[in-house]
């Protein structure tokens, strides 16, 4: 435990400042908050050229935009984003938000098609539960682009905008290992708790096995400790990213296996995770002088504040514009018979056809550098973080 409470000492002097502050934030109160600021296109990362040069090429087009949930600040993100970036080029655009319930993302499709939208763009709730309305759209001659989340069974879908998913739990593996020195731990042991994303979602196993591939063998070998046994994804999967499955799970995790013990890693998959562990943390009576290491995913407001303030260890910047970016090159392909920017054609097998793939560059964040990725590179604005 040495090392985690150095670690944990570090995030405590942060943490008294916040707590003198009268900082301290109430966990249930955690939600998703403002949206970054979104911007012209090309000016979110040096990462690729941008589709979206001016013009107004796609004049006269209607894009049809199925998200999955406003309950998370990344899809509102996402969506207008997109929205913003397509009517800069002239198109017509039609954007739904599923509320996490997959009938009402069928309904909004189907109006979207009846609509006579020229192209879909879907972040599908339940990737597998599409079909039907994708051969619908098929039918009445629309492409459709898969958005962050692979559209999986069909054989209708064109291409695929996403982040590397892997990745991602690559990078959240990566930076525990580092924090923690597990490679010299020896005799060291961390208990630790998974907290995965949702089953209907085919980026939260690749997200698992990204982080298997690097903390695997210290879940093997014992320097990683799950007192509740479970490690496999089927075991730590919370159906829809549910926040509040996650803190219920983690209070019956530390009523039922950390009574007398501390628990030293939640390791979750998303921000919404990480407050719901925070929740139950504090709950339990957990202070800043024996906070556990909590990851997460998408570097939301509330949870680029929670890191700031020590309440979060880290999490993963994926900057929607430039997602959007990558989306609206393929929508340009598929309506206007360009060449979208593709850089994998492996990895994405949708059980029907590999989908033809531009990957984003997962990034972490933690309180040394959120400042320079999050603000300098003006997803958000310092008085968003305030
Ligand atoms: C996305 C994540 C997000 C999660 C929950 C996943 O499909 O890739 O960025 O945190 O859904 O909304």
């Amino acid at each position: 435990m040495k090392k985690l409470f150095a670690l944990v000492l570090a995030l405590a002097m942060a943490l008294s400042l916040v707590a003198c502050g009268g900082g301290s934030s109430k966990p249930a109160e955690d939600k998703p908050a403002d949206t970054p600021a979104s911007s012209a296109a090309g000016e979110s990362s040096g990462e690729a050229a941008t589709p979206t040069e001016g013009g107004s090429n796609l004049a006269g087009k209607k894009v049809g935009l199925a998200m999955p949930t406003q309950s998370s600040e990344r899809w509102i993100n996402d969506g207008g984003n997109m929205k913003s970036q397509l009517e800069a080029l002239g198109a017509e655009v039609v954007l739904q938000y599923g509320d996490d319930d997959v009938q009402q993302q069928v309904s909004q499709i189907e109006a979207m098609i009846a609509q006579q939208v020229d192209a879909l763009v879907i972040a599908a709730i339940d990737s597998g539960s599409l079909t039907t309305v994708e051969q619908a759209a098929a039918d009445a001659g629309i492409p459709i682009i898969a958005y962050d989340r692979l559209l999986m069974d069909t054989p209708n879908v064109d291409y695929y905008a996403t982040f590397d998913n892997k990745g991602v739990g690559v990078v959240i593996g990566q930076y525990v290992k580092d924090a923690l020195d597990l490679e010299n731990a020896g005799d060291q042991t961390y208990t630790c708790e998974l907290f995965m994303g949702s089953p209907d979602d085919n980026n939260a196993l690749f997200l698992y096995n990204g982080i298997m591939e690097v903390l695997g063998e210290y879940f093997e070998n014992g320097t990683l400790v799950v007192k509740s046994g479970r490690t496999s994804f089927q075991d730590t999967c919370i159906l829809r990213w549910s926040q509040e499955t996650a803190q219920q799970t983690c209070e019956n995790y530390l009523a039922s296996f950390y009574a007398g013990e501390h628990l030293d890693i939640c390791l979750t998959a998303f921000d919404g995770f990480a407050y719901g562990c925070k929740a139950a943390l504090t709950g339990a009576g957990y202070t800043a002088e024996n906070w556990p290491i909590i990851t997460g995913q998408d570097c939301e407001v509330m949870a680029t504040k929670n890191i700031a303030e020590g309440w979060q260890t880290m999490s993963i910047y994926k900057d929607t514009r430039l997602l959007a970016e990558k989306c609206v090159t393929m929508v340009q392909a598929v309506l206007l018979g360009t060449e979208p920017e593709i850089n994998d054609e492996e990895q994405y097998n949708n059980g029907v056809k590999v989908v033809p793939t531009y990957m984003c560059t997962p990034v972490a964040v933690d309180v040394n550098n959120y400042k320079e990725m999050l603000i300098d590179s003006g997803y958000y604005t310092e008085d968003q973080l305030k």
